[in-house]
């Protein structure tokens, strides 16, 4: 029996010396030490020893026991040590190789535009406003002031989805739904968007655009008030030794109305003018029907087109560079105007 034991005990160590794997290491503890195990099961043989060789035994079984534990413990700790070592060279991470490159993206110079104008004037006390860019002729044309037969309505042909509706021809439609929507209140907003025109003429030109609208309707109303609007835009956006020159013009929807001009330094030294936008004092005809009294308030509006402060602003050649996406083109605009 003793010889017995001895030998689980040397072929026990034998085996965990040669096992490879923690798996392998676990089988062992059970073939030996588990409840059922060889080792283990030599306890319950006790009894069929002779009253005086038990203790002997018993101690013996305890010690092979002993033995055991402490090899498989053993070896456990140096496969560990091995699967950890192995895990550390498989996720090694190379230090040296070089990063990925993260593309960072930059804000179309429209949008640029339309950032910088909305800045200035919200900062004024002006409201950012929208409306539909597929309006209702009511509100495109006849609320601002443009029958249906008015000759000025040729000049901004456009698209219809059917008699009544059209891609809008102008932001100015904003004006009308806003003053209705205000039912009569004082307003100071600004409308930035999309804009559509059939243009067959000149391949330059793009059908769709943006515009800008700016609306101030208060009692007392001048228009001083509206060349201060204009000459603060006009500096805000081209620098603050920038001048303005207004000429008389005509839009249905203002009255008086005028083209805004914007000085520059020409080559030669002298100072010259390019048009930027158009303006006037609201006509009493648009103020009564957007629900105001003409008698009581007084407003004044501009129509920017972004398009054209973006290029006079970043000196681009062709308006159909801000559309075709060409990244070449887009990331000259990082940070500008940031
Ligand atoms: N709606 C005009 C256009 O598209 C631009 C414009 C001019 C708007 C004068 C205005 C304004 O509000 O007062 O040509």
């Amino acid at each position: 029996m003793i010889e017995h034991l001895n030998n689980l005990g040397i072929s026990a160590l034998a085996e965990v010396e040669q096992a490879e794997d923690l798996q392998a290491l676990d089988v062992i503890r059970v073939k030996y030490l588990s409840k059922k195990g060889e080792i283990s099961l030599l306890m319950g043989k006790l009894r069929d020893l002779p009253q005086e060789e038990r203790p002997v035994f018993g101690q013996k079984v305890n010690e092979t026991k002993a033995l055991v534990e402490k090899a498989l413990y053993d070896k456990k700790e140096v496969l560990e040590n091995i699967e950890l070592l192995k895990t550390l060279e498989n996720e090694k991470i190379d230090v040296t190789l070089p990063g990925y490159q993260f593309y960072q993206g930059s804000i179309h110079p429209l949008s640029q535009v339309i950032e910088d104008v909305e800045d200035l004037f919200v900062g004024l006390g002006y409201e950012v406003a929208e409306g539909p860019e597929l309006e209702n002729d009511h509100y495109n044309f006849e609320m601002m002031n443009l029958a249906k037969d008015h000759p000025a309505r040729a000049m901004q042909d456009s698209f219809y989805t059917d008699e009544n509706m059209l891609l809008r021809t102008h932001t100015s439609p904003v004006q009308a739904r806003t003053m209705l929507a205000k039912k009569g209140q004082p307003l100071r907003i600004i409308c930035p968007g999309k804009v559509y025109r059939r243009d067959n003429d000149d391949p330059t030109h793009s059908h769709q655009f943006m515009q800008m609208e700016g609306l101030v309707i208060e009692k007392g109303l001048n228009f001083a008030n509206l060349k201060d609007a204009l000459l603060k835009m006009a500096r805000h956006l081209f620098g603050p030794e920038r001048g303005i020159r207004l000429r008389p013009s005509y839009f249905p929807f203002t009255e008086p109305s005028v083209e805004v001009d914007v000085s520059y330094i020409k080559k030669d030294g002298t100072i010259g003018y390019i048009e930027v936008l158009g303006a006037g004092q609201v006509h009493p005809n648009v103020l009564s029907m957007g629900g105001y009294d003409p008698e009581v308030y007084q407003g004044f509006a501009f129509g920017i087109g972004i398009e054209r402060i973006a290029i006079l602003k970043y000196n681009i050649d062709d308006i159909r560079h801000f559309y075709t996406n060409d990244l070449r083109f887009l990331a000259q605009f990082k940070g500008v105007g940031q």
